[in-house]
């Protein structure tokens, strides 16, 4: 039995310790917010925050997570208040499928909690460890500049 805590409520889950967490994450939990893309740690697509920080949940065995506090994408912003970050992603459109986006809002606001004003380089360096095949980071790159200044670039 292991107790998680994850969107500020603790659950007691019956598991094997070497599940990976994405597994109890999506299947015991039913927050299926992180994606399976690779389960190699390769495309970013599980990614979660764990005591802020972005993770990988895809290779990481369940048991490595007790005691600490996860927060999935379910556990970010409500619909009538959303996340800035969540808010900018909206006014740049940012997704296009939407597959890899609960991964690349999660690592946008973990970058922006390790760095408030990041520049475009730390920007592509922390969003190109989630793969997007639709490409969008570009407008990911403006999405989070404008969560950081609250306009769109350019305007005054
Ligand atoms: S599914 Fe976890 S990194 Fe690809
Ligand atoms: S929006 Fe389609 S994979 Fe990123």
């Amino acid at each position: 039995m292991i107790r998680l805590d994850v969107n500020h409520r603790q659950y007691d889950i019956d598991v094997d310790n070497a599940t990976p967490l994405l597994w109890v994450l999506r299947e015991q939990l039913g927050l299926t917010g992180a994606k399976y893309g690779c389960g190699i740690g390769m495309c970013g697509n599980c990614t979660v925050l764990v005591d802020g920080r972005a993770v990988l949940s895809c290779n990481a065995p369940v048991a490595g997570f007790s005691g600490k506090k996860i927060i999935t994408i379910e556990g970010i912003g409500e619909p009538d208040a959303l996340h800035p970050v969540q808010q900018a992603w909206l006014d740049e459109n940012v997704p296009e499928c939407g597959y890899c986006q609960p991964g690349q809002i999660l690592t946008a606001i973990a970058l922006l909690h390790q760095q408030p004003d990041p520049d475009d380089r730390a920007i592509d360096e922390a969003m190109s460890r989630v793969l997007c095949r639709c490409g969008t980071y570009l407008r990911i790159r403006k999405a989070i500049k404008r969560a950081v200044t609250g306009k769109a670039a350019g305007q005054p």
